[in-house]
């Protein structure tokens, strides 16, 4: 009956009765409307509970995308080393896009934003661009190369859907007893002044722009301060010195465009900045007028009162002191458990959620997740791309500082005989340094790209013998030059605080000595976060490079041996003459070995 009807082009509706209306998008929905009024839409169909969940950030390994879009739950971040299996771009954007997709397909459809640390490079991922760390770049004092570095990272970010990179810490290294000294851009506020500039690289001329991910201003604030330059310690300063010395960086970040801040693990006088209200709301909201979102490090609520874990009272604390978003990698239902029930109980406010709401979903709108919540895989092509190794070739070469010079350098190219030595003359993973792959980073083949002796063989020419050995076994008086690269393993954090000292190991004292003995002309190359003590080598060496945490292109550090490039870089951190110095500062009064600012280059 039916088919005869239709074949016979009945009209099964009666004409009286005009078709249904289209359905009209909710507000929120509507991509031309302003973000803020799309914000008041959104929330005023969000529950307590929504809320709450969108002030919380899980830990990748801790949740899964249906349990997280179940939940609600606000962000996802991948802390140092917590990266897919197999650790590839794609696999990545595989992961990002699971998130992604269940978070989209809750009846809201609020977009997840997924956090790394991605600080010198995208070096979490195998196979990406890994640059010089803050330190070197520091001593190149090239802010537009540096906003071109943030730029690259936000491409390399972007190809694995990631859109909130951790990232530029702004901390003003005072001891560089600190285990995270080398993600400082210096011991001057204007070193990470100047180079703010990676902020725009990172989010672009608006965050809705291609490849634009959000920046992070970090750590807030003092974290560079700490009395023994102890991680996580205590700040012990004036007010006044707190803004002249640690403030600048996050002024200057806010006129920058940062989109969010976070708060940092010290203390300020005995008080931990994650409850300090005073800091976080009147200072960084109120007198900077800082409208992003501030997110809370690492469960750095529980370190509010000293003891482990956290309590009802202090997640009233922090949320009240003005933080948005938390950071609680696996505790997440506990926390917000405890929000509910204070701000049930009367000790959170409904303005205080709705406020940090309203910053997390107004960068969400303005990132435009909601309209393209999925990775962009047309990125995928610059990870690791030639242009990118360029680009990292050109700030390893403007950051290595050149300290002493007899003569030894430039190497000749040609007819020369070099032997290279030491242990961080061909390890990729000792010139990334911490921060990649894994949180702490690791000695070894960790990521592909050259080593120092890979640069300095493919720099010699034909005629020029090249030998290599890690004790510098093998090298006799037929040389006329010795390469020892030397200096630190990879660390992170207070894994790096060096408390006890800022000496050589015995395995680098044992080969500087072995090539001393021979009396063949010698060059040191220093590979490490920070100044080391070398007061004892640096009389009877003949040349000394710092070449800081140089990352994928170690040819960078052989263009200014063999003077393919004459050294420029200049000192962002003053050179202790031993760690009984620390702290040590331009104008401090102090003598160090070589002060702020210093760094020769080649005559001719
Ligand atoms: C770490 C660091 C912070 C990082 C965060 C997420 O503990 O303090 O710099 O962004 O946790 O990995």
């Amino acid at each position: 009956m039916l088919a005869s009807l239709l074949a016979a082009g009945t009209a099964l509706v009666p004409a009286s009765v005009s078709a249904a209306p289209a359905v009209k998008p909710p507000l929120y929905k509507d991509a031309s409307k302003p973000v803020f009024q799309r914000v008041d839409d959104l929330m005023r169909r969000m529950s307590l509970t929504d809320k709450i969940a969108q002030m919380m950030q899980a830990e990748r390994n801790a949740t899964t995308p249906a349990s997280a879009a179940k939940l609600r739950l606000g962000s996802i971040l991948s802390g140092g080393g917590s990266s897919p299996t197999p650790n590839t771009a794609e696999s990545w954007a595989d992961t990002y896009d699971a998130y992604q997709r269940a978070a989209v397909d809750t009846p809201l459809g609020i977009p997840t934003i997924y956090g790394v640390d991605a600080v010198h490079g995208n070096n979490n991922v195998y196979g990406s661009t890994v640059f010089p760390h803050n330190v070197g770049l520091g001593a190149a004092h090239d802010p537009a190369l540096v906003q071109k570095i943030g730029r690259a990272t936000a491409e390399e970010v972007s190809a694995t859907g990631v859109d909130w990179d951790f990232a530029p810490c702004l901390c003003v290294v005072r001891d560089e007893r600190w285990g995270r000294s080398y993600e400082s851009f210096g011991e001057k506020p204007e070193n990470a002044v100047s180079n703010a500039t990676v902020i725009n690289g990172l989010q672009g001329g608006s965050l809705n722009g291609p490849a634009s991910v959000l920046a992070t201003a970090k750590h807030f604030i003092g974290d560079g301060g700490t009395t023994g330059g102890v991680d996580q310690g205590n700040t012990q300063i004036s007010e006044k010195e707190l803004r002249a010395v640690h403030l600048p960086p996050f002024s200057e970040a806010i006129k920058r465009g940062v989109g969010s801040f976070m708060v940092s693990f010290n203390s300020w006088n005995g008080v931990k900045d994650h409850g300090n209200k005073y800091l976080i709301t009147d200072l960084l909201k109120g007198e900077l007028g800082f409208t992003g979102l501030v997110v809370s490090d690492w469960n750095g609520v529980d370190q509010i009162d000293g003891q482990p874990g956290f309590t009802p009272a202090e997640v009233t604390q922090s949320v009240n002191a003005g933080i948005d978003m938390f950071m609680v990698p696996s505790d997440y239902q506990k926390f917000m458990d405890y929000m509910k029930s204070e701000y049930q109980a009367g000790r959170i406010p409904m303005s205080r959620i709705d406020d940090a709401n309203r910053r997390i979903l107004t960068k969400k709108f303005e990132l435009g997740l909601f309209e393209r919540p999925m990775t962009d895989r047309s990125y995928l092509q610059t990870v690791g791309s030639r242009e990118h190794r360029a680009l990292a070739r050109q700030a390893v070469r403007e950051s290595q500082v050149l300290l002493k010079n007899d003569g030894a350098l430039p190497l000749k190219k040609n007819g020369n005989r070099i032997f290279v030595a030491g242990k961080n003359a061909n390890d990729m993973g000792n010139q990334a340094g911490g921060w990649t792959i894994s949180w702490q980073g690791q000695s070894g083949p960790a990521i592909p790209g050259s080593t120092i002796l890979d640069g300095i063989k493919a720099s010699a020419g034909k005629s020029t013998k090249v030998a290599y050995d890690r004790e510098a076994d093998g090298i006799d008086q037929s040389y006329q030059a010795a390469v020892v690269v030397i200096g630190e393993t990879p660390y992170a954090e207070g894994q790096g605080d060096r408390p006890n000292g800022l000496n050589l190991d015995p395995e680098d004292l044992a080969t500087l000595a072995k090539v001393k003995a021979t009396g063949v002309p010698t060059v040191a190359v220093l590979v490490s976060g920070r100044p080391l003590d070398v007061s004892k080598q640096l009389p009877w060496l003949n040349a000394f490079v710092a070449s800081w945490l140089p990352g994928t292109a170690g040819e960078g550090v052989a263009d200014v041996l063999f003077g393919d490039y004459k050294p420029t870089g200049k000192l962002a951190v003053s050179w202790p003459a031993s760690a009984t110095q620390e702290p040590v500062n331009a104008g401090d009064g102090k003598k160090p070995l070589f002060p702020y600012g210093f760094g020769l280059t080649y005559r001719k």
